[in-house]
């Protein structure tokens, strides 16, 4: 595996194998030092030209617990302000000696235009609304870790709110349903992309309709910076419909679990706090993101060497 830009190109091998290299990182993730010297010489870049707490500190920290250096792209602050454009910008970062980047852009298909343009391995932390595959490892890691399921078969994920906009729904669409998951989305029309009859998914506009069947609630933010006027009638309208509340969160199975890929909107789809869910495993999902991406750039930057020793 060169590079990782979304689920499709990873293939249900590829996820089931990084899903289970997961658990050794979660396992050096739990000793006293979690740091193991796999990586050590290696290099990686995180290249963000969008906002990001989560997904960049969680590879920087994952790049660190296995000793590979780290240089991070400050956009605001770099030649981009000056001209320079992304071709110069990626062939000075490699001219460097870099081995990896992590790339988030506002532009669908980034990740494969950079790829051509250097020998690092590309890994994709969020195209436009296209794809975030490692947000997808970390929710299939987290569902399977809670519920001890090896696949989906069966399994009935509702995802809420904001599909249109959301990189997070593509990815987990077709991850959950390589697994074998049964997707449904819930939103406002004006909140779907025009056609979705190709997407392996249903299709409601009633949340308090699904409510009862989903084994996973996955809610997700309303991307307003992604949004001219005009796709909800007004917020509060849209957090009466397609909100948390803590009704709606007495309409679960009491096995159900509720998840959100941050950062939350509160008083917008999270009328509640998610500490207040007694299935809530939006913390978790954060925690193992550090141990996914230690596995997907091991996997992709680790060739002959092994895990073993402390750094
Ligand atoms: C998501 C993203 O950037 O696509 N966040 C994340 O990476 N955890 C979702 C979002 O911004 O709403």
């Amino acid at each position: 595996m060169k590079h990782l830009r979304s689920i499709d190109e990873l293939g249900l091998d590829g996820l089931n194998k990084l899903l289970q290299l997961t658990d050794h990182m979660a396992e050096i993730n739990q000793r006293p030092v979690p740091k193991v010297p796999a990586l050590r010489g290696r290099t990686v870049a995180s290249l963000f030209f969008e906002d990001s707490t989560r997904t960049r500190l969680s590879f920087e920290t994952a790049a660190k617990r296995l000793s590979a250096d780290t240089l991070t792209f400050n956009v605001s602050t770099s030649s981009v302000n000056k001209g320079e454009s992304l071709r110069d910008t990626v062939a000075t970062i490699t001219d460097m000696g870099v081995d990896a980047f992590v790339v988030r852009h506002k532009s669908v298909g980034i990740p494969w235009q950079i790829s051509a343009w250097t020998t690092a391995s590309i890994i994709n932390a969020g195209d436009g609304a296209h794809q975030h595959p490692t947000q997808a490892l970390v929710d299939c890691y987290t569902i399977r870790e809670a519920t001890h399921a090896q696949n989906f078969a069966g399994m009935k994920v509702t995802i809420v709110g904001d599909i249109k906009h959301s990189r997070v729904a593509r990815s987990n669409i077709q991850a959950f349903s390589m697994l074998g998951a049964k997707v449904t989305l819930v939103a406002p029309p004006t909140l779907l992309p025009p056609d979705v009859s190709h997407w392996p998914v249903d299709v409601s506009h009633d949340l308090d309709e699904v409510l009862a069947e989903s084994d996973v609630l996955y809610m997700l933010r309303l991307q307003s910076e992604r949004m001219a006027q005009g796709h909800v009638p007004t917020l509060r309208e849209y957090s009466e419909q397609y909100g948390l509340t803590q009704k709606r969160v007495l309409g679960l199975r009491s096995n159900a679990i509720v998840m959100h890929p941050g950062p939350m909107n509160r008083g917008v789809e999270m009328q509640i706090d998610p500490s207040d869910v007694k299935n809530s495993l939006i913390h978790r999902q954060v925690a193992n993101g550090v141990s996914v991406r230690m596995a997907v750039l091991f996997e992709l930057l680790g060739s002959g060497s092994n895990l073993a020793g402390q750094a």
